[in-house]
């Protein structure tokens, strides 16, 4: 049984529905990501599974336990919330100590367990500052200790490392996921970054409007994601318009050429109704295709140096744009027209019609 089951979970603060049908199960020991844009509902769920938020609907269950409404403190879940400051008169280790002193833990274990998630989160000389005396992702690293000290069954995070500078955050979510590696705690995190989501999660529940669109692993969502939505908010990608080719259910005709495409089945397009493609700008190679390759020509419209890779504006037989991420080495002119490749296991077909609301 999986350690926290929400079920058909809706809250509606006057006239706004911040969540709606939200279905979700957590394994114990798991790493789920809360992603999508601003005002998806994220922040709602995760205040709602602490208990700071009252459902209008649903339940949310503790190892089949229905807590939907018991109070925050009952719940022994620790958070790191945005703006959930550190207490500035404590010293670190006090700051750390709180919790457990709620909780009328006996001094010397109080002192050990300090101890403890100090050396864990590496702060073991700073514990007798002053939050104001720590830098950013000091003062982070504390609130998370902090939240983890009293031996919490789930973390609830919801954007913790949005403060702090690109170098910071990326070692500070490394430093995240080895917290979570080696205290087994399970962690549901919140965050609008695709990219933070893709490294850090075991699954990633993709948010939109207040409900969850697609949830699954981080590489599961990027190669095959089921929606248009989730197709373009996980990455970069192109949409091209094509139309199902013939009476074979895998023909596409796009971007100027016909090729099969065994990508979603089941589709109930008739011959010449339109579809979405979409292919990412990785998987588009410069030249001849060979094998299954899907072989088509466009023109350069402009290229860009962007680092380790060459950004390619390609415009295609059928007048659309598209971006291909080429390695710097291949060199490409404005104005040529190139031979493209890509392999058909890449491409992604959707029916024009949204399967969501
Ligand atoms: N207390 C409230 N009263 C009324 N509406 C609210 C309240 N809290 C949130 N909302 C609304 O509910 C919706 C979801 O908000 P929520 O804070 O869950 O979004 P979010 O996904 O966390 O966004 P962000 O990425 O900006 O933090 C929004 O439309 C928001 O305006
Ligand atoms: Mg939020």
């Amino acid at each position: 049984m999986a350690l926290l089951v929400i079920d058909d979970l809706a809250k509606t603060y006057d006239k706004v529905t911040a969540l709606t049908g939200i279905n979700l199960s957590v394994e114990a020991g798991e790493f789920v990501t809360l992603l999508g844009p601003s005002g998806s509902g994220k922040t709602t769920l995760l205040m709602s599974l602490a208990g700071f938020t009252t459902p209008s609907k649903g339940t949310i269950r503790l190892d089949g336990k229905d807590i939907t409404h018991v109070d925050p403190e009952d719940r022994n879940f620790g958070f790191v919330f945005q703006g959930y400051a550190l207490f500035p008169h404590l010293s670190v280790a006090n700051n750390i100590a709180f919790s457990l002193r709620v909780r009328k833990w006996e001094k010397a274990r109080i002192a050990a367990r300090v101890a403890e998630m100090l050396s864990l989160v590496g702060l073991d000389n700073l514990a007798e500052r002053k939050p104001r005396e720590l830098s950013g992702g000091q003062q982070q690293r504390v609130a998370i200790a902090r939240a983890l000290a009293f031996g919490p069954r789930i973390l609830l995070l919801d954007e913790p490392l949005s403060a702090l500078d690109r170098m910071l955050r990326e070692t500070m979510q490394k430093e995240l996921r080895r917290l979570h590696r080696e205290t087994g705690v399970t962690f549901v995190y919140v965050t609008h970054d695709q990219e933070e989501a893709i490294a850090m999660s075991d699954r990633i529940a993709v948010f939109n409007h207040g409900r969850i669109i697609e949830i699954g692993p981080p590489r599961g969502l990027y190669k095959k994601p089921s929606t248009r939505f989730v197709a373009g908010f996980l990455g970069e990608n192109n949409f091209l318009s094509g139309q199902r080719a013939d009476d074979d259910e895998t023909m596409v005709e796009a971007f100027g050429t016909r090729f099969g495409s065994t990508y979603v089945k089941g589709r109930r397009e008739r011959p010449g109704d339109s579809l979405t493609v979409w292919v990412r700008p990785e998987d588009i190679r410069i030249g001849q295709a060979t094998g299954d390759e899907i072989g088509f020509r466009a023109t350069v419209v402009e290229n860009s140096f962007v680092g380790a890779l060459e950004r390619i504006l390609l415009r295609t037989a059928t007048g659309e744009e598209m971006v291909a991420t080429l390695r710097s080495e291949v060199a490409v002119a404005a104005g040529q027209v190139v031979d493209c490749r890509i392999d058909p296991s890449a491409i992604g077909v959707l029916p024009n019609e949204e399967s969501h609301p």
